[in-house]
């Protein structure tokens, strides 16, 4: 009855969702444990390219269920927009594939207004967040707050209604007092509510009941992470973070199981770093450099956002980092996406410590909250100009890219047993 655990060792945009189509070939289920459509993951397969942001990216296997689980924040029009697209691409959306979990949060027209006018009001004060935009921290606001709106209510129309009513008359007050925004419309909302409610009230369960029945029958369950160890609420770049949990305590609260199920917990790291929004970047590079790392933005794959489409600032691999999140999701192994984009460089780093004020320091004394004062400390290894985008084995691959990911083991203490190099479904590598 394992569950494998699948957690973004950096800031996002690791390539998990590459990472979980891979496992979840032998899964049975495929669970989103936390976050929102904030996320974006692209799966390509042969000539198709799925884009999600919602439905856990596993589901493109016609042999696995997706549960989206009572962690996660849920825009209803963004999840039926997105299971009619999948739809199309002839992937069966139907409550025996997907479950939604009732006690999921479920994100409004006013949080999302409420989202914007609070980044605009920030921006002003020079402590802008960089959010996505998509109504994520007010909707987990509303949630802590015990004034949030549970999936359930999609099975109470009536119900349904009144607290929606009342959540953007709430939400108004502030849109106009504090922020001199305009007003949502409460009825005008309560009826797009309502008209949700027909479509999805089918797939809310109590999905942490499905989940256990299924592990103890000895289905194999993905916990699929959204978003990365750095953005984590509590062990991120706070401020600079999501308002969710992504780390690998987040899959057991987010998910309604308990630790005892846990077998691997892979953590998906680039072989360099990205990061979208604001807040310091040890390791970032600039000019050339960074432009080199991102691409064009012609590929699927180049570093612009999924969802926002925002261009990504891109550095190196930085391993102080890297070890802090292998310490806060006891991660038993690492999966290397995108080593493909390093062929050509001459050299390659590879951040090792930060120094500060004259001391270097291997781990962080306090955490990852203020990297301002880190300089990164890095060691250069020789690059390799092949394209290592046909290698299938580790054989495959020439000597100086055997030795970048020999490093990175070193420098981590875990195995790499994944190593992705390039977008196809086979395109990887299987160490051992
Ligand atoms: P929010 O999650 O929209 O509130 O955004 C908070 C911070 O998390 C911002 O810096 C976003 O850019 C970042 N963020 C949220 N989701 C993702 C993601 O899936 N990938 C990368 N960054 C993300």
């Amino acid at each position: 009855m394992p569950l494998d655990i699948i957690i973004g060792a950096q800031w996002g945009d690791e390539g998990k969702g590459r990472i979980t189509d891979l496992l979840a070939e032998r899964a049975q289920v495929v669970a989103r444990y936390s976050g929102g459509d904030n996320a974006g993951h692209t799966v390509t397969v042969g000539r198709r390219i799925f884009k999600l942001h919602l439905l856990p990216s596993g589901i493109v296997h016609p042999g696995a269920v997706g549960v989206l689980g009572n962690g996660m924040v849920i825009n209803p029009a963004r999840l039926l927009d997105e299971m009619d697209r999948l739809s199309q691409l002839g992937v069966e959306v139907s409550p025996r594939r997907i479950k939604i979990s009732a006690g999921a949060h479920l994100i409004t027209p006013a949080h999302v207004a409420l989202d914007r006018a609070d980044e605009v009001s920030r921006s002003k004060t020079g402590d802008k967040i960089g959010t996505t935009g998509r109504g994520i921290g007010p909707a987990y606001t509303d949630k802590s707050a015990r004034r949030g709106l549970r999936a359930e209510l999609l099975l109470d129309p009536e119900r349904l209604g009144d607290r929606v009513v009342e959540h953007v008359r709430q939400t108004n007050v502030t849109l106009e007092k504090i922020y001199g925004q305009p007003p949502l419309d409460p009825v005008a909302v309560a009826a797009e509510y309502a008209a949700h409610a027909r479509q999805l009230a089918s797939y809310i369960t109590d999905t942490s009941l499905y989940l256990h029945q299924r592990l103890s029958e000895g289905a194999l369950v993905l916990a699929e992470g959204a978003q990365g160890t750095l953005l984590d609420l509590d062990h991120g770049t706070y401020p600079y973070v999501t308002s969710s949990s992504p780390t690998s305590g987040g899959v057991f609260s987010g998910l309604g199981l308990g630790p005892k199920f846990a077998n691997r917990i892979i953590g998906v790291t680039k072989a360099f770093q990205t990061r979208v929004g604001e807040g310091p970047f040890p390791t970032e590079a600039f000019g050339a450099e960074a432009e080199r790392l991102r691409g064009t933005g012609e590929n699927p794959w180049d570093e612009f956002g999924t969802t926002t489409g925002r261009p990504r600032r891109c550095g190196w691999l930085d391993l102080v980092l890297l070890r802090y999140a292998i310490r806060v999701n006891g991660l038993t192994e690492l999966a290397l996406t995108k080593l493909d984009v390093l062929s050509g460089l001459n050299t390659v780093r590879l951040c090792t410590a930060y120094t500060a004020e004259e001391k270097t320091y291997t781990e962080l004394p306090l955490g990852p909250a203020d990297l301002a004062p880190f300089r990164a400390v890095c060691e250069e290894l020789p690059g390799w100009s092949e394209e290592v985008s046909g290698a299938r084995q580790l054989a495959d691959l020439p000597p100086a890219a055997r030795n970048y990911i020999r490093r990175i083991e070193a420098l981590s203490g875990l195995p790499v047993t994944l190593i992705s190099v390039g977008p196809e479904r086979n395109q990887i590598i299987r160490p051992d």
